[in-house]
Formats: C-alpha cells, sequence, structure tokens
C-alpha cells in the first residue's frame, strides 16, 4: 500500500467532517489535546465552524488549539464533568 501524505490524509480527514457535520456551526470535540481529536478540531476551525473542544487538562490544551477553539475542561467517564460541561 503506498503511504499516505500528510495532504492526503487531512483531505480525508475533511471528507469525514463534512459527512458527520455538513452544515455544522458549533462543534463539539472531546479528547482535542491530541490525536484525532486535535486533527478533526483543526478541520473544523479552517472550514470556519465554532469550535468547542474539550480536554481533561486545560494546562496541557497545545496553544495551536486554543488559537482556533474554546477549550473546556471534560473526562468523559465522569457524570459530575460531563454536568460541568452542560451547565
Ligand atoms: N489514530 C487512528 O488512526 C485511529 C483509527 C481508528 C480508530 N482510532 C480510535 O480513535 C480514538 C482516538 O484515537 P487517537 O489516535 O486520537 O488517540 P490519542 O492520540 O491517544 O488521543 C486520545 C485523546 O482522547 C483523550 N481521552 C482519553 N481518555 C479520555 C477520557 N476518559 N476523557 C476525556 N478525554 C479522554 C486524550 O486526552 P489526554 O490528552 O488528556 O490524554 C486524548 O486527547 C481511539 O479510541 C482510537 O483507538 C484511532
Amino acid at each position: 500500500m503506498a503511504p499516505v501524505s500528510a495532504p492526503v490524509c487531512c483531505n480525508q480527514l475533511s471528507t469525514v467532517a463534512s459527512y458527520v457535520a455538513p452544515m455544522a456551526q458549533t462543534v463539539l470535540i472531546t479528547g482535542a489535546n491530541r490525536g484525532l481529536g486535535l486533527a478533526f478540531a483543526k478541520v473544523y476551525a479552517q472550514r470556519g465552524d465554532k469550535v468547542i473542544a474539550t480536554v481533561r487538562d486545560v494546562h496541557a490544551a497545545p496553544a495551536e488549539l486554543r488559537g482556533m477553539a474554546r477549550v473546556l475542561p471534560l473526562e468523559v467517564t465522569d457524570e459530575a464533568s460531563i454536568g460541568r460541561l452542560a451547565a
């Protein structure tokens, strides 16, 4: 299999994003500090959506994420944490 270059990867994420939220204005992304969460935060922010990015440790949020999203704390296994986010 041919190696996947970064631009192809980003195009694939953009395609996935358009299926998941084709006309989104506000997108909530969990686990946005790194990996797929951070990648999707970039995709949605670049297409003009308002991105709410949740992370377990707001102090560990990368500067690039802070620059493109509203960063809020969330531990998805903790109901109290979910309640605080929803409040
Ligand atoms: N990468 C791939 O190509 C791929 C393909 C198919 C499926 N997946 C699946 O997609 C998921 C994400 O993959 P990834 O590569 O982005 O993983 P990753 O780089 O390990 O990142 C996972 C993210 O989830 C957050 N997280 C983990 N446990 C959490 C919890 N209890 N509450 C809130 N946030 C939590 C982490 O937060 P912290 O930064 O605080 O640790 C991190 O930001 C995984 O389940 C993976 O198996 C990945």
